[in-house]
């Protein structure tokens, strides 16, 4: 049976097989080649699109935009709606359904994007909730795939830091569906919750992959292919600086960390913004009151022949159309 995701929603990895992931990244390759070609395309032509943002974005968003005019598709931003103050998330989605053929959503809760699936008779793609970030891993194993020496199976892939956030979950989602190494590494309280372990643990089970956790930097990132990290303070959560300085000041990625891998050729990854140096606000603020000049990755590591975040940045425009191209486009 030839894979088709027609009519599909996105909300997480976790409702999408390893043969349907490969599927996209495959899309995706065929896309991105056809745009290095200059090739314009109509695979989304005349199609309606609403872009829901209730949280901050510069990658995302211009991917999903300028994805969208390359196959011929038209697009709404909303960033204020009405929806959950005046009106609620079923019958915002009942209206948005009868206008557009697909709604990309970014906020903070995952329920949202699920009523938001469940109630719009079109598909709903997630652009990032709280607790995860599916279009991201799409790009970062795209990523992997074009700089790693060996298939997505044979990847050991480490991620540092807050590894119960939106991209901790879903990069160990993502990793046990393609069969891969997962190691966690964070202090136990950053752990995600036990019951999407075990569950990722089962999926790795059958797909020949495996998920580890572990606090020690050192068995961590042995042997490691990729060492990926996120901001320690997640959109939404800008309270916690005090409490994610304390826990993960020594889970910094740095040479040191590379090294340890004992891969020269070790890929550093990070899905972007970052805080690794001081040329922002967020930047400033954290020096001047805790001392730190980088935070979750040393600019040393950031710039260096390791990192492969903006090809990682590029590739979200590709994944992102085929993502929208498979579920509502004409393939
Ligand atoms: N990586 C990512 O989602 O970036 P934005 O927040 O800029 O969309
Ligand atoms: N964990 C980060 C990812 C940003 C793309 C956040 O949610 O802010």
């Amino acid at each position: 049976m030839p894979i088709s995701l027609k009519g599909r929603s996105l909300l997480t990895l976790k409702d999408f097989t390893p043969l349907e992931i490969k599927y996209l990244l495959d899309l995706s390759r065929d896309l991105k080649a056809k745009k290095r070609a200059g090739i314009k395309g109509q695979t989304l032509f005349n199609k309606n699109i609403v872009l829901i943002f209730d949280k901050s974005s510069t990658r995302t968003r211009c991917a999903f935009e300028v994805a969208a005019y390359d196959e011929g598709a038209n697009i709404t931003y909303l960033t204020n709606s009405q929806m959950g103050k005046k009106e609620s998330i079923e019958d915002t989605a009942k209206v948005l359904g009868r206008y557009y053929d697909g709604i990309e959503f970014r906020g903070y809760k995952q329920e949202t994007v699920e009523a938001l699936a469940q109630y719009a008779g079109v598909p709903v793609w997630n652009g990032l909730t709280d607790t995860y970030h599916p279009t991201q891993i799409l790009a970062d194993f795209l990523t992997i795939m074009e700089h790693a020496d060996k298939p997505l199976h044979k990847i050991k892939f480490v991620f540092v830091g807050d590894a119960r956030n939106n991209m901790g979950n879903s990069y160990m989602i993502g990793a046990a569906k393609m069969g891969m190494h997962f190691v966690g590494l964070a202090p136990k309280s950053l752990f995600p919750e036990a019951k999407l372990i075990n569950d990722m643990k089962k999926v790795a089970a059958e797909t020949g992959g495996k998920i580890e956790f572990f606090e020690s930097i050192d068995t961590a990132v042995k042997g490691a292919d990729v060492i990926a990290t996120d901001v320690w303070v997640s959109m939404g959560e800008e309270e916690k600086f005090d409490e994610r300085i304390r826990l993960l000041k020594s889970y910094q990625v740095n040479m040191d960390m590379l090294k340890k891998t004992g891969n020269p050729h070790v890929i550093f990854m990070h899905c972007l913004p970052s805080c690794h140096d001081m040329n922002t606000e967020i930047g400033n603020s954290v020096f001047e009151k805790y001392g730190l000049k980088e935070m979750e990755v040393t600019d040393e590591v950031f710039r260096s022949k390791h990192s492969v975040v903006f090809d990682e940045a590029e590739n979200r425009l590709h994944t992102i159309k085929a993502v929208m191209v498979a579920t509502i486009g004409d393939v």
